[in-house]
């Protein structure tokens, strides 16, 4: 017997009771009870109408939630509290051939539960008092919750072909949990990998994020390419995969570099995109890679290449195209920056040209640069981080004397081409660019009196009167 401590659960035995409906709680709320992970998600299945057991539940609670009924699946909700209630009547459903569509039946709790996912997800506790706490696990999916395993509960061959989006899922749960694959399922998405094609790309996405939300999203991404699933959905990162040689020389594979940077990124951002970052930062390697004689590989411009490569990816997957995507493609267009500065003696106006393009997003570029340091040699990576350091102070020594953050000229076009009588011209332009340069390069400071007088001199210089 599992103790159902929230009240909930007395009120929704006392309505099945009444309305003598066989009821269980069932799927992700039992196994999550099991592994002690708080969740706020319940599903409710009773041999009957879900939609009836729904509507009293409702209208046994005070103040009376509303019911979201979804007639075409059989399906209702609620929310009571911080909870969201789902009820649905038992089924037995079989899928069509390239279509997610089930075709649903009527049937007992048994039939609902060999036609879900994997084993841990089938457990349901009895919620009549008969029964109430009362476990049933037909497939052993305690058994697998104890030794950490991902099983389906029929042929893995039936519950993918069912829904291939469970191929995807059994790779988040491993990811998420620290679960094992067993062998067999394992095998089977493998073998069916080509399914996941009729599945929407959105509920795909949705599944890799979450992947990637995880705290060693490098496990997930392993599995994902070991399958081949990830050569289905995520070519460019697939391609990442090898290693070349030329002369006895080879690079590294950029696609365990990536994980590695990825996995190191996690405990300090849980910001979904500059996770996304780390996955992208070398994406153009593959597209730009060259060995030069002499020099051994070059991946000449990858960060501008990637920057170009990110909207196509990003459309395809049904992500953001917003300022999340230009996010991206700043963190990726810039991640060198900051260790190839490093590498050199630290200059204020290195540094203050630093802080100009990155803006607001300098702290993000900093902690993508540090996980992007996966050098074997102990040494090398001291003196990375050491440098790093000196970085960090220098950045944070000009963000307080010059304010070039997100900077804003002290003299602006208008202006100049007021006191000079211009239209817009490209004298104003190299007016313009020749002040940022002289305060980025440290030549005047961020000021109007001292910008103001740099731009008449500039303007003799080209030249320009100003009017009487
Ligand atoms: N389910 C399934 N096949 C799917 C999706 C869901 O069999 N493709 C079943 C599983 O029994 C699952 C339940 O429906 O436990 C609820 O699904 P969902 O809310 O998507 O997942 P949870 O298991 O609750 O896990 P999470 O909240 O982490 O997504």
């Amino acid at each position: 017997m599992k103790k159902l401590k929230n009240r909930i659960f007395d009120h929704i035995s006392e309505v099945a009771d009444n309305m003598n409906l066989e009821t269980y709680v069932i799927g992700g709320y039992v196994r999550d009870l099991f592994l002690k992970r708080p969740s706020k998600d319940i599903d409710i299945v009773t041999i009957g109408s879900g939609i009836e057991l729904a509507k009293a539940v409702a209208a046994s609670l005070k103040p009376s939630p509303k019911v979201n009924v979804f007639k075409n699946f059989g399906t209702a909700m609620l929310k009571y509290k911080d909870l969201e209630i789902e009820f649905v009547g038992a089924r037995k459903e079989s899928y069509q051939r390239n279509s997610r569509k089930p075709i649903v039946e009527d049937g007992t709790l048994s039939d609902d539960q060999n036609r879900r996912d994997f084993t841990i997800n089938a457990l349901a506790l009895g919620l009549n008092t008969a029964n109430f706490g009362k476990l049933l696990d037909p497939f052993g999916g305690i058994h697998d919750l104890e030794n950490k395993i991902i099983r389906t509960p029929l042929d893995p061959d039936i519950t993918f072909s069912d829904d291939p989006l469970r191929m995807m899922r059994a790779i988040r749960f491993a990811t998420q949990l620290n679960f094992e694959i067993e062998s067999f399922t394992l095998q089977s998405i493998a073998k069916n990998r080509d399914r996941i094609r009729i599945v929407s790309e959105e509920r795909v996405i949705d599944e890799l994020n979450k992947i990637i939300l995880a705290s060693k999203p490098s496990v997930g991404f392993k599995l994902l390419e070991e399958t081949g699933l990830l050569a289905i959905i995520f070519p460019e990162l697939q391609a990442m995969k090898g290693i070349d040689r030329v002369n006895g020389i080879a690079h590294k594979d950029n696609f365990y570099h990536t994980l590695e940077v990825l996995d190191r990124i996690v405990p300090n951002t849980d910001n979904l995109w500059l996770r996304w970052s780390a996955i992208l930062h070398d994406i153009a390697k593959p597209a730009t890679k060259k060995f030069v004689e002499g020099q051994g590989w070059t991946f000449y411009a990858h960060n501008f290449i990637g920057v170009k490569m990110i909207p196509k990816i990003f459309r395809r997957m049904k992500l953001p195209l917003n300022e999340k995507m230009k996010f991206v493609q700043k963190m990726v267009q810039l991640h060198m920056r900051p260790i190839v500065l490093s590498e050199e003696v630290v200059t204020d106006s290195a540094v203050r040209r630093l802080l100009f393009e990155a803006g607001d997003d300098i702290d993000d570029l900093m902690t993508l640069c540090e996980a992007d340091i996966t050098s074997k040699n102990p040494e090398k990576v001291k003196r990375y981080m050491k440098n790093f350091k000196v970085v960090r102070e220098k950045l944070k020594e000009i963000e307080e004397k010059d304010a070039v953050r997100n900077f804003q000229p002290p003299v602006d076009g208008e202006l100049i081409m007021k006191i000079f009588d211009l239209a817009p011209c490209r004298e104003v332009g190299l007016i313009k660019d020749a002040i940022k340069d002289a305060i980025l390069d440290g030549e005047i400071h961020n000021d109007y009196e001292e910008a103001f007088q740099f731009m008449m001199k500039k303007a003799e210089e080209l030249g320009l009167k100003p009017r009487n």
